[in-house]
């Protein structure tokens, strides 16, 4: 089969660009996890109305697999090219965000989805709290990756749509830095830096989760 790399492009282009809406909507409800549960539940409870209607969330879970599909052929398929380090770091946490996106989408949707649990500020402050060395670093990692490459990718992608926004590197690297503090921050949060966060391990969510582990790990 012959692919054609331009069609390939475009359907990339356009399931990052849908991928993106959610993502900086998810990265904001993330990062007000600062001003504690209220205003996290708050702004989640809305936006979940958009990017859970069925419909919707079809188009973004499906605009997701696609986008990483395509990802993956076209590494397989071009010819090997020097990038750039702005490249190499897109590529870089592109490979952790699709290492990582299938196992956040079963612990954090997968409790709604098959018992009508949802997560919410207290879910993860459990987390935060049950398993900080796995928790911090990882959810700093793969909040911070899917900013910088969904940033990074909407310069590639809105200018092969014909919009050109072009972002220095400098500016880039700033925003890219003032993510990781808000994302820390948010992490803090969660764990009850900022606010009380209750008793957490009293949650739906934490009875779930120990009911799960209780049942399934080795
Ligand atoms: C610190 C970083 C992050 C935290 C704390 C976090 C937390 C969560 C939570 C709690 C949910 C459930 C939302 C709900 O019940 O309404 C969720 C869903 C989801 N997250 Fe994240 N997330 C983070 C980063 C990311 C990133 C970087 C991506 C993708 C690149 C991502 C993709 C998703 C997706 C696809 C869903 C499922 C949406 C749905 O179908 O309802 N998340 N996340």
């Amino acid at each position: 089969m012959v692919l054609n790399i331009n069609i390939l492009k475009k359907l990339q282009a356009w399931t990052g660009i849908t991928f993106a809406v959610f993502l900086g909507v998810h990265l904001l409800n993330t990062w007000m996890a600062i001003f504690g549960a209220v205003a996290y539940d708050g702004f989640q409870q809305i936006a979940r109305t958009f990017y859970q209607f069925p419909p919707l969330e079809f188009l973004l879970l499906g605009a997701l697999l696609v986008h990483m599909i395509v990802g993956v052929i076209r590494i397989f398929s071009e010819p090997k090219r020097e990038l750039s380090p702005r490249a190499r770091w897109h590529r870089y946490s592109g490979f952790f965000l699709m290492l990582m996106i299938a196992g956040h989408i079963i612990a954090v949707r997968g409790p709604s989805w098959f018992y009508d649990v949802y997560p919410a500020f207290v879910g993860l402050s459990f987390s935060m709290d049950f398993a900080p060395y796995y928790f911090y670093p990882y959810y700093f990692v793969f909040g911070l990756s899917g900013f910088y490459h969904g940033l990074n990718g909407l310069t590639i992608v809105l200018g092969r749509i014909g919009v050109h926004l072009s972002l220095e590197n400098a500016v880039l690297r700033k925003a890219t830095a003032v993510a990781a503090a808000l994302t820390f921050a948010a992490l803090l949060g969660f764990d009850g830096i900022w606010t009380d966060v209750g008793a957490p391990d009293q949650s739906e969510f934490a009875e779930l989760t120990m009911r799960m582990l209780r049942e399934f790990a080795p």
